[in-house]
């Protein structure tokens, strides 16, 4: 995780580097910092809190004017998020400068050999090893000097560094951490993400892993590892970046619950033609659909859900096998992939290390890769065989809304359009489902209209110390999302359970009143999922039935009821997850908590 930015250019370099800040700030927000050429030497400020907090900082003790700087908003992974391990970190005798997002795997082994050579360490952070790295191999040559460092180091990074006594240069680099360079009018930028550099300029190179870049005011250089140019396409952002601000909401969280209308429809439309699926984006014949042996879905968090549920979509349409395994789990259990086998990996911010990673493995082992990413042009999106974008514009808020609903939407295409090609699927069947896709922006923006009833529920349930999901098949999936969604903003307890599972050990937890949100969307097993409701109900639960509008089986036994339209039932789950995230959203809003940023979370989990 983390951000980082950083300035050359005729403007004082702070306001712009807090401004870049401010747009990562999803990044990570435990401390923060920035460092600015004063004459020669390099002036640095830094504390631990928010870029709110950096910039009262600054505006009670004032920094350089300078015009070359760097910055760094930080998410805490070696060390306690305080002043002395917030970036920048000075290397040698405080001649090297230097913010990094990553994490360096062998920096104890390093951090013995520098502190034999008589460095000295002030902070727990990995990032401060490499600042006296750099130090240890620079004698002049910047790029040298980089170079050798990423030759030494293990791990993650994106790292830009500032060097005294030549202030008309910031050198940075890349591996397994995105980083982008925004090229301006004899200004030239550097960040994690396109949105810090979009108030300045349109223009950017995003950097490969293992490649340098060298800015100065006028010009950009890009170097590969062993210090050859190499030569980039320019990468012209087309996107505005007002779609990042929040539009009149309170939260950025309650503006993407919203936009998923929107995005349903942006994602679908331009998929479906005349009554059929059309995923050009996809390079699979359908000689190459009939003969996938597995698919191997991988992805993280909220992404692995819409996995979870792509699993029930695909095998049930397509009859194609699928195993679903979390990016972390499946990175490492050395999977056994066969020829023919594809791998669907999912992610919004296409940049989540352990996704990227379970990627590289299936790739390596031979499987052809599809991705489902959402941010354009992001390093998942890059080393995909093939890439469908969601089209949910930038995600804020660190819990994942409306690029969870993109996701879903994707899958439905990728279920239909590989049941299509085996032949299981007849055209009307294919036109009557790719109809009911094209009204789901309808359905949702009708769900969202109960939004002051869903408020209204999430009152009389504020104060719940443990809330329990259960649903079967898709209804299971959507759980656990609902689950996910109340846990990580509002900080109570959740679990999200198979409803079949409960007997076997989670209804001991249940006692009088403890909440239970039964999810029953699919007609096929609601009437087993209303066995456990009942069951649950025998032993007090307060049961919130989630079901459809036909369903009135579960009147009789739930407590609070949310009805949704009828749909088929593959495309439930785009209906059941909107009134969960405002569940979600109000819960957490009614216990005073920081809705876009919880708490320990940060948007893009770039470390594993
Ligand atoms: C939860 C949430 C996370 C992400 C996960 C994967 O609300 O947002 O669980 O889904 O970190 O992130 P991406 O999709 O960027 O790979």
């Amino acid at each position: 995780m983390c951000g980082i930015v950083g300035y050359i250019g005729g403007r004082s370099a702070s306001p712009v580097l807090i401004d870049g800040l401010k747009k990562l700030e999803y990044r990570g927000y435990d401390s923060a910092g920035v460092a600015v050429f004063n004459g020669d030497v390099v002036e640095v400020k830094k504390t631990k809190g928010r870029i709110a907090d950096l910039e009262k900082k600054l505006s009670a003790e004032g920094i350089s004017s300078g015009c070359v700087g760097i910055g760094h908003t930080r998410w805490a992974t070696h060390g306690a998020p305080d002043d002395v391990n917030a970036h920048p970190h000075k290397g040698g005798n405080g001649r090297i400068t230097l913010v990094h997002n990553g994490i360096i795997e062998n920096y104890i082994e390093l951090k013995i050999m520098l502190e034999q050579k008589g460095y000295k360490f002030v902070s727990q952070t990995d990032t401060e090893v490499l600042a006296h790295l750099f130090d240890f191999f620079y004698s002049g040559d910047s790029l040298k000097a980089m170079s050798n460092v990423m030759k030494t180091v293990r791990g993650s990074y994106a790292v830009a560094v500032l060097i005294d006594g030549r202030p008309d240069e910031i050198i940075a680099a890349r591996k397994d951490s995105p980083l982008i360079v925004g090229l301006g009018e004899n200004e030239n930028f550097l960040a994690s993400d396109i949105p810090a550099v979009l108030k300045y300029t349109r223009d950017c190179y995003l950097l490969d892993d293992n490649q340098m870049a060298l800015l100065k005011q006028s010009s950009v250089k890009l170097y590969d590892i062993d210090g050859n140019e190499v030569h980039k396409d320019i990468y012209h952002v087309t996107w505005d970046v007002e779609a990042a601000e929040k539009g009149g909401f309170d939260h950025f969280m309650k503006k993407e619950i919203s936009e998923q209308p929107k995005t349903v429809h942006d994602t679908v439309t331009p998929r479906i033609k005349d009554g059929k699926v059309v995923i050009d984006e996809l390079g699979l014949s359908d000689e190459d659909i009939k003969n996938i042996g597995t698919i191997h879905i991988v992805a993280c968090g909220s992404a692995w859900h819409v996995g979870t549920a792509a699993r029930y979509i695909i095998e049930k349409l397509a009859r194609i096998p699928c195993e679903v395994d979390l990016a972390s789990e499946f990175r490492y259990r050395n999977p056994i992939i066969k020829e023919n086998d594809i791998c669907l990996v999912i992610s919004q911010s296409g940049e989540t290390a352990d996704t990227l990673a379970a990627l590289r493995e299936a790739k390596s082992k031979g499987a052809r890769t599809i991705s489902i990413v959402n941010v354009i042009a992001s390093t998942i999106a890059r080393e995909s065989d093939d890439v469908i974008y969601t089209m949910a514009g930038p995600e804020i808020a660190v819990a994942t809304t409306k690029a969870f609903s993109a996701q879903l939407c994707v899958s439905y295409l990728l279920a239909l359009k590989f049941a299509k090609a085996k032949s299981l699927l007849s055209e009307s069947d294919e036109e009557k489902y790719c109809a009911e896709i094209l009204r789901l922006p309808e359905l949702i923006e009708g769900i969202l209209k109960t939004d002051s009833a869903l408020k209204e529920l999430a009152k009389s349930y504020a104060d719940s110390e443990n809330v329990f999901f259960i649903g079967r098949g898709l209804d299971y999936a959507i759980s656990l999302e609902g689950s996910l969604k109340l846990k990580e903003i509002s900080y109570i307890h959740s679990e999200a359970y198979a409803a079949g599972e409960l007997k076997h050990g989670t209804i001991s937890l249940i006692e009088d009143k403890t909440p239970v949100f039964a999810v029953a969307t699919q007609s096929d097993l609601n009437e087993k999922t209303l066995g456990n409701i009942k069951e649950v109900k025998a032993r007090g639960a307060r049961v919130i039935a989630l079901v459809g509008e036909n369903h009135s089986a579960a009147d009789e036994f739930a407590d609070d009821i949310i009805r949704l339209p009828e749909i088929s039932d593959f495309l439930m789950p785009s209906l059941a997850v909107v009134p969960l995230q405002i569940f979600a959203y109000y819960m957490a809003l009614g216990r005073g908590c920081d809705v876009d940023k919880p708490r320990n979370l940060a948007k893009s989990v770039t470390v594993e």
